[in-house]
């Protein structure tokens, strides 16, 4: 019998016509993101990164969910060989074009696939020592099980996993139900498991844009979830950390930081992002 879909069903349309127009936005000159030191060969991660991920020099770096390949080509421009896949057609065009201007596409591949067809689109098993996603990925996919089965499935024995995402605690709350004295307010329940119709015309990185495709469907997955399903997975859980900062102004009342972050105006109120790694036990 058929029904009308539900804006749940919809997702994966709805999230890569976001995604689409959001990467033109972050190619323009007036977005955040400055490729000027990926240009001058030398790309920056950001500085909870900088801290944590260590050489990647020699190693096979699969980098999920890689946009149009900023990150990923940092990698490779310090040695790593690298694999970036993403589902917005734009994104990865841009990432293959970048890679040939920083004449680095002989050690920097980008695939055009969704997340849950990452197994089928690239070689593997057990074929990266260094699996790496970052910042605003995993409120895009609906199974979180299932995308940790894809992290470990990738992983060399003995390979790891890096992950820096915004802290579900800090998600859970937006400035659209802020407080008088301009703090964020709670939005979305953190254990409500429930995909979020939500849309939302502004881009983060330019305050100015307004988006055609505003319509998307996030998750948010409670941490006790990220790190049971990677635990679940067959992954060694090594360390896990909470920050106070996070790359990109989330709330209004965040304020910059010497190392281009961003933080509470005066003490650390809630965590705003989280790191861990994950190691896959050699066999
Ligand atoms: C906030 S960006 C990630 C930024 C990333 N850390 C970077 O290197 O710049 C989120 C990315 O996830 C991608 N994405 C969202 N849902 C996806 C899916 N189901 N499969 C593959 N990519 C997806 C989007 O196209 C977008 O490029």
């Amino acid at each position: 019998m058929s029904r009308p879909p539900s804006r749940a069903d919809d997702w994966r349309d709805l999230n890569r016509a976001n995604w689409d127009e959001r990467t033109r936005i972050h190619l323009s000159p007036s977005s955040d993101y400055d490729l000027a030191p990926l240009r001058a060969g030398r790309g920056r991660l950001n500085a909870i990164e900088e801290a944590e991920l260590g050489p990647v020099d020699g190693l096979n770096v699969l980098h999920l969910q890689c946009h149009f390949g900023a990150d990923t080509l940092t990698l490779a421009q310090r040695g790593a060989t690298v694999v970036g896949l993403d589902f917005s057609a734009p994104a990865i065009e841009a990432a293959r074009g970048l890679a040939d201007e920083l004449g680095l596409a002989d050690r920097a591949r980008f695939v055009l696939a969704d997340l849950y067809d990452a197994p089928a689109a690239i070689a593997g098993p057990a074929a990266f020592d260094l699996v790496y996603v970052t910042w605003g990925a995993v409120c895009w996919l609906p199974d979180i099980a299932r995308w940790a089965a894809i992290v470990a499935h990738f992983l060399k024995p003995g390979g790891r996993f890096y992950f820096a995402e915004a802290h579900p605690a800090a998600w859970m709350h937006d400035d659209d139900a802020a407080g008088p004295d301009g703090r964020p307010g709670w939005f979305v329940p953190y254990l409500g498991r429930t995909p979020h119709h939500l849309p939302d015309p502004r881009d983060y990185a330019d305050p100015e844009a307004r988006l055609a495709n505003a319509d998307k469907i996030e998750w948010l997955h409670p941490l006790s979830d990220i790190v049971n399903g990677l635990i679940g997975a067959g992954l060694r859980l090594d360390w896990l950390r909470e920050h106070a900062q996070l790359p990109w102004r989330m709330f209004r009342i965040l304020e910059r930081r010497d190392d281009g972050d961003w933080q509470w105006p005066d003490r650390p109120w809630l965590p705003l992002a989280v790191s861990l790694q994950a190691t896959r036990p050699a066999a």
